[in-house]
């Protein structure tokens, strides 16, 4: 089978294309990997052209021999549909899962995104943590929530809280909660140690004034989870826009009451009572 008659290559087309119409991908925005089932590298294994052996900048032993779906460095998610073969590749990692090589894709040359190192160690973490059922990781630089960064304490607590608080369905697609990691330098394996770090709690990761990291099983929850927390950002942006306090919000006991009807826990760190 070609490449891109497989059904993971189209929803990864999907879902790239969806973040690019929600406005989330200026320019080369944002970066989305994908850890490909080991039949669907069996399906479409015949079009792979191996290259040469490249340093991923990081080490993820879990990972060895394992195959990513990665968006390429300085591609455009705006052109991931019309351009495929340009904007993306498939890679395969070594037995040690220090190294990568290209095996599809990317023909008119380049790498796999800066960020390979936090995929892949949030990949790894992700990988242990859920017994390898999440298979996406995915960055993007939506507006609301960086907007948030520069007035929100740059706490968990504080962005778990405020983004559970401004739609009651929030508390259930990320009853875990939110990460978040202070600014630093984009690209490294020190901002990727940092994300993987939180990965292991919790599902989302904000990057201070930069953007959002999210982690799930497949394309539609992982997408929806990076929709979620941005609507709910959107939201605390219109209401602090309208004035700066609440006049009522969801309480530390109705978080609770909700808790026990939809069946999920919510850590009390975040039910802190406010003044
Ligand atoms: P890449 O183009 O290398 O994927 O970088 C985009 C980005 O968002 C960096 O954080
Ligand atoms: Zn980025």
């Amino acid at each position: 089978m070609k490449v891109l008659d497989a059904e993971f290559v189209k929803g990864f087309m999907r879902m790239a294309d969806d973040g690019w119409r929600q406005g989330w991908h200026e320019r080369n925005g944002g970066n989305l990997s994908y850890r490909v089932k080991p039949e669907e590298v069996e399906a479409v294994r015949e079009e792979f052209r191996p290259g040469e052996w490249k340093a991923i900048g990081a080490s993820v032993p879990k990972l060895a021999g394992e195959y990513f779906l990665v968006t390429g460095s300085g591609k455009y998610f705006r052109n991931v549909t019309i351009q495929p073969e340009d904007s993306f590749c498939i890679i395969e990692l070594d037995s040690k899962g220090e190294n990568y090589r290209i095996c599809w894709g990317l023909v008119n040359g380049g790498r796999p995104t800066s960020e390979l190192p936090s995929h892949l160690m949030n990949h790894e973490v992700k990988f242990i943590a859920t017994g390898g059922k999440h298979r996406v990781i995915y960055h993007a630089h939506p507006a609301n929530t960086i907007a948030l960064t520069f007035v929100l304490p740059l706490t968990d607590e504080a962005f778990t809280r405020e983004l559970w608080e401004m739609a009651t369905e929030c508390p259930v697609v990320f009853p875990g909660g939110i990460g978040v990691v202070p600014w630093m330098v984009p690209g490294g394996r020190e901002i990727a140690a940092a994300t993987s770090e939180l990965m292991k709690q919790y599902d989302v990761a904000i990057w201070a004034h930069h953007g959002m990291f999210c982690s799930g099983e497949d394309f539609d929850l992982t997408f929806g989870l990076m929709h979620t927390v941005e609507k709910s950002a959107e939201i605390l942006v219109k209401v602090r826009s309208m004035q700066p306090y609440k006049r009522q919000t969801i309480q530390p006991d109705d978080f609770r009451h909700l808790a026990k009807d939809f069946n999920v826990t919510l850590p009390e760190k975040f039910l802190y009572e406010k003044h």
